[in-house]
């Protein structure tokens, strides 16, 4: 019956627990998930939370920004992720442009984006330019995080992908932001690629937590890149990130013992055949 809670719900980490991990300093962690197969294996794993990320555009369709990617996509990769990942708290990226234009149309997008995917919230890049539409949001029942300091879908105005707030006047405006999105209605924020000053302020001066990419130890929460942290592109080595695996090295050797071993004659072998 809908409404109600029963054994697993109670289990769940739901939009209330942002809030009591901030106050009892238990840190949340946020991993980035774009397909079923990977979702299975979040799933057994203690992780809080999912984002589904329009880091997609790079690390699945090979974009060099986030901009191209749309709506549908987002829904397509969500909408997987749900099924592989069926418990835990999913987060949707709003892509470039889907938030942008009007009221309206953010609220229709973030509308679709929910009802077609079964995530339990968005995500959306900015600070006071966007207070407006996080308050929509919010007030259609829909849930936002945050994302300030680097944002990458405003490469093009930032010039790259650098850190973010080490000038007074950008510090400022990174610690502005973070509390326009509080009043605003956010429940968390994500700080990208800014000092660790910059957002041990933040933190300690907001009741919503933060969840840091490149921000420094003292963030409520982390949150990285699925495909960096396994070590899926070999070339990609910020400073911020761990790799906790090497599987680009894993692979690579796999396929290449699969190709020799097939050109040797050494694959199939009797067990792998059907009698
Ligand atoms: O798109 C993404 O994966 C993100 C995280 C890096 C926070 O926004």
């Amino acid at each position: 019956m809908s409404g109600t809670t029963n054994a697993t719900d109670a289990k769940r980490f739901t939009i209330n627990d942002f809030k009591t991990r901030k106050q009892s300093k238990t840190p949340i962690s946020v991993i980035t998930c774009y397909d079923h197969a990977f979702a299975l294996i979040i799933e057994q794993t203690g992780i809080d939370v999912v984002l589904v990320g329009d880091s997609l555009g790079n690390v699945i369709a090979g974009y060099s920004s986030t901009i191209p990617v749309t709506i549908d996509q987002m829904i397509y990769h969500t909408e997987i992720v749900r099924r592989g990942a069926p418990s835990k708290f999913l987060i949707i990226d709003m892509p470039f442009m889907s938030y942008h234009v009007s009221i309206e149309d953010s609220l229709r997008n973030a509308g679709k984006m929910m009802k077609e995917t079964g995530a339990n919230a968005v995500k959306l890049e900015g600070g006071e330019d966007f207070k407006h539409v996080v308050g929509a949001l919010v007030k259609a029942s829909i849930p936002v995080m945050g994302h300030i300091g680097l944002t990458p879908q405003s490469v093009h105005k930032l010039g790259g992908y650098t850190v973010q707030g080490r000038e007074d006047d950008k510090r400022k405006k990174i610690i502005q932001d973070a509390k326009i999105l509080e009043d605003a209605g956010a429940f968390s924020i994500v700080l990208e690629k800014v000092p660790e000053s910059v957002a041990q302020e933040i933190t300690e001066s907001l009741s919503i937590p933060t969840i840091g990419i490149g921000a420094g130890r003292y963030c409520d929460g982390q949150v990285l890149v699925l495909h960096d942290l396994l070590g899926i592109d070999e070339s990609f080595a910020p400073k911020f990130l761990k790799k906790y695996a090497n599987i680009f090295e894993i692979s690579k050797n796999a396929l290449q013992e699969y190709d020799r071993e097939v050109k040797d004659k050494k694959f199939p072998e009797e067990k792998h055949v059907y009698k």
